[in-house]
């Protein structure tokens, strides 16, 4: 029996009826050195019982056992277990005590390492939102170049126009002032074949044919204008504090179709089947997004000259929208691909490969889900589907 406690790699300390130390083990000598090197043995020990308070013995009496944890001075820390025996062992007591730092040092590691991790979680999240922001304004800047050529049209030729109508009204103010002057003579009538010449040489009737045209053509220039920034402005509604709201989404998809219509018009002919929709809770410039990712994937799919199909319906409680293109298609092989990050099968300079995991992102971010249908030389379809109401916090967390 004692040899067992002496070989026993915790420290036992066996209390006498009195409550004194009756034995201690080997480690528990060993124990009590480590704890003070200036005490002498015995009082070391009985630094050691002092461990055992009286709440302890108190649950062991009750319970036959109890434990608790202990962070000594010295700087390690013991697990203390108070044992009272029952029946044949009535008023047997004895403490047992393990040395615990390893673990608890390991523990800590543990508990380092879990910290370093979360932060290199945290700044790789972080880093992960900086990228598709630097996606999105990047397809953002490829789309400019298109934008401001929509632009520039429009305020080419109102600003010609302008100049025309400056030339013009100088013409009617001579000819208003040659009548003013005729008006003021003694016999006006004397002055009619004079301001019939004037008249025919300042091409008086081709002004008043040509003026109300070039003012209505300037009009369709600026209102052009306005309605493409007005779609860059729909598109992108800066919104980084935005909230889901009931949005029209074929509003969205006609607005996103403006902005990349530039890119497109030369070799895609456009289909819309369109139905009635409902208005789907969803974050409008994230969803534009989506839409411009897969309209610009369609293009791209598309080398001479092919059709991009616009659908869209709702069935319980969905919506959905697609795009469809008569482009390359995608290989089979490919198909589980397509939605990683960074996966792109297009020359460097033309492809991120992030325009499609953007796409999931968001979707997903709505509760909704994204499925594609492709044969290879036949075409693509993409069909977004969105709960036309997003689930409660409360639901989507049960
Ligand atoms: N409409 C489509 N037609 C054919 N292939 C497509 C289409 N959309 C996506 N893909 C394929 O999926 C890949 C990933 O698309 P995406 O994530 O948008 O990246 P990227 O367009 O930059 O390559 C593309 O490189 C292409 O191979
Ligand atoms: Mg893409």
């Amino acid at each position: 029996m004692r040899w067992a406690a002496d070989v026993a790699p915790m420290a036992v300390l066996l209390l006498g009826a009195d409550g004194r130390l009756d034995y201690a083990n080997a480690s528990a000598r060993r124990l009590a050195a480590r704890l003070d090197a200036t005490l002498d043995e015995s009082d070391a020990l009985a630094c050691l019982l002092a461990l055992g308070t009286d709440a302890e013995w108190a649950m062991a009496s009750a319970q036959g056992h109890s434990r608790r944890e202990v962070e000594l001075r010295a700087g390690f820390t013991v697990a203390v277990e108070a044992f009272c025996g029952s029946g044949d062992n009535a008023g047997l007591r004895f403490l047992a005590l393990t040395d615990i730092s390893l673990r608890s040092e390991r523990e800590r590691q543990l508990q380092q390492r879990h910290d370093e991790l979360e932060r290199a979680y945290r700044s790789l999240s972080g880093a992960q939102e900086q990228l598709l922001q630097s996606e999105k304004m990047a397809s953002i800047g490829q789309l400019a170049a298109g934008v401001a050529h929509e632009i520039n049209n429009p305020i080419g030729y109102v600003h010609s126009n302008i100049g025309t109508l400056r030339d013009y009204m100088a013409s009617l103010f001579g000819m208003i002032d040659a009548y003013a002057l005729a008006m003021a003579a003694p016999d006006p009538a004397v002055h009619r074949d004079e301001l019939r010449a004037q008249r025919e040489k300042l091409d008086i009737e081709f002004i008043l044919g040509d003026l109300p045209q070039l003012l209505e053509e300037s009009r369709e220039g600026i209102e052009r204008v306005t309605r493409i920034v007005q779609d860059l402005k729909e598109f992108s509604h800066v919104g980084r504090n935005e909230t889901m709201r009931p949005s029209d989404l074929i509003k969205g998809l006609e607005s996103t179709l403006n902005i990349v219509w530039n890119d497109l018009k030369y070799k895609v002919k456009l289909d819309k089947i369109y139905s009635e929709m409902p208005a789907v809770e969803c974050l409008p410039s994230e969803i534009n997004q989506v839409f411009m990712n897969l309209l610009i994937n369609a293009g791209q799919s598309i080398t001479e000259r092919g059709t991009i199909t616009l659908a869209c319906g709702q069935e319980n409680g969905e919506a959905w929208v697609s795009i469809a293109d008569s482009g390359c298609g995608i290989a089979e092989e490919t198909l589980g691909r397509i939605f990683d990050p960074f996966f792109t099968t297009k020359p460097i300079g033309s492809g991120t490969g992030l325009g499609l995991a953007i796409c999931y992102r968001i979707v997903e971010k709505h509760h909704g889900h994204i499925d594609v249908q492709s044969a290879v030389g036949r075409g693509t379809t993409f069909r977004v589907v969105l709960p036309i109401k997003q689930p409660d916090v409360a639901d989507s967390v049960a």
